[in-house]
């Protein structure tokens, strides 16, 4: 790097540090509750819910819970008047701790047991289901006493990659839509309810011809199952990892479905529902990992800044290669270095290599940015590490929502038999 883009990006990253949120510093929750630390910013989540709904004409919001469970976290977003959906009975449980009612809630689960199905049922929450077998055991056990959804495979590859893309023809995911007339047989020979079309075609579309493809497919089956009264777009809605990334542009995309529901009813003499269920866009970037650096280790090739965090905490760097915005907030004005900031599991756990930073010391604070979403629910005890406790920052005070674990936490459940 010369040193005029040095000077730059060093000018870019100051202006991108962020010591506090809601007025109370890092530093302080790094204090009081020790690192690591996921900390998220109520305010942030408030904000992306207020920016969807200015967005559509009228949308019904289903949270992804899977992106971030903390029962607080599911308790705020419940009060904000947003519905869930989860994708086991566990996650659903959670929600009906948190308040959700069973009618709040959309199960999503894939590759399960027809039991799990049924117990959902049971618990009264609205079923989708992604495969022919579990469609015909559900009619022939239900008929048209239990309404259900459908999620549909769109044969559509879109998302920020193969992993995280859902709706491709190799994706084990939904019923393909060149399976429509077993769909057709199979409602019709049981008179299944079906109250609902679902896809979710990827995780990070910022492609909005793809929301309007699903629209399409979305619709043409609708005109043909008069029962079904919503239309849900799944998740996808990208945020941005990196500073100058694209993202969806939610408004314009709010537009054009709504304008794309108005045609529908004016042409069908019915009104459906628009349902999303974002993940990402409502916590990503409402989520931090703070983490603590233990050494500098310069070697011939690389200086490696080792923190007391890892992929144990944080997988999305090493599963996906993902981006995640470093700060030094312990010296913002540092002056710029290359450096590969490393966890302290034995594994190869990058959280970025050869990233510019201000210069980083032994003890320096470090901030992880867009942590919220698939951060601490997927974080695991690899290596017999606890996992981090997390925070949420609301009405100005930083509030504990989850300890460290302990010691008990990875005894719990084990029987030690040769005691
Ligand atoms: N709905 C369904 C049925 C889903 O499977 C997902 C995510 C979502 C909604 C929410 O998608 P989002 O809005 O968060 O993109 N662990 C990966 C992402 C996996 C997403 C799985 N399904 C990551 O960290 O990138």
């Amino acid at each position: 790097m010369n040193v005029e883009g040095s000077v730059y990006l060093k000018f870019i990253m100051s202006t991108l540090t962020t010591s506090t949120i809601q007025g109370v510093s890092f530093e302080s929750m790094a204090a009081t509750f020790g690192t690591p630390l996921y900390v998220y910013d109520a305010s942030i989540m408030e904000r992306q819910v207020h920016a969807l709904r200015q967005a559509f004409e009228t949308i019904r919001i289903k949270y992804a819970a899977k992106a971030l469970t903390n029962l607080s976290v599911l308790r705020f977003i419940r009060q904000m008047g947003v519905g869930v959906d989860v994708v086991s009975l566990q996650e659903a449980q959670l929600a009906l701790l948190a308040g959700f009612r069973p009618a709040d809630i959309l199960f999503t689960p894939n590759c399960v047991s027809f039991e799990e199905i049924v117990e959902g049922v049971e618990l009264g929450l609205t079923i989708n289901l992604d495969n022919l077998p579990v469609l015909e055991k559900f009619g022939a056990k239900y008929r048209s006493s239990v309404p259900c959804v459908l999620r549909i495979n769109p044969d559509i590859l879109a998302g920020g990659n193969l992993k995280i893309s859902t709706g491709h023809s190799h994706s084990k995911f939904g019923i393909s839509i060149h399976q429509s007339d077993q769909i057709r047989s199979l409602v019709s020979r049981y008179g299944i309810n079906l109250c609902g079309l679902h896809i979710h075609t990827g995780s990070e579309l910022a492609d909005l011809d793809v929301f309007m493809k699903m629209a399409d497919i979305l619709f043409s089956l609708a005109r043909e199952f008069t029962t079904v009264k919503f239309l849900d777009f799944g998740g996808g809605l990208k945020v941005a990892y990196r500073p100058d990334e694209s993202v969806t542009d939610v408004a314009e995309l709010g537009r054009r479905l709504s304008a794309a529901f108005r045609d529908f009813s004016r042409k069908e003499g019915r009104e459906l529902e628009l349902w999303m269920e974002p993940g990402k866009y409502l916590v990503s970037e409402a989520g931090f990992l703070l983490v603590r650096t233990n050494v500098i280790k310069k070697t011939p090739k690389v200086t490696f800044v080792g923190v007391d965090s890892g992929l144990n905490h944080l997988i999305r760097p090493m599963m996906y290669d993902a981006y995640h915005a470093i700060e030094n907030l312990s010296n913002p004005q540092g002056d710029l270095q290359p450096y590969t900031v490393v966890g302290n599991v034995c594994e190869t756990d990058t959280f970025a290599a050869e990233r510019p930073l201000p210069e980083v010391r032994e003890g320096d604070l470090l901030l992880i940015r867009n942590a919220g979403a698939y951060g601490y629910s997927m974080a695991s005890n690899y290596n017999s590490r606890f996992r981090p406790a997390e925070v949420l920052v609301i009405n100005g005070e930083a509030k504990l929502i989850r300890t460290r674990d302990t010691l008990d936490h990875l005894l719990a459940g084990q029987v030690d038999i040769f005691k």
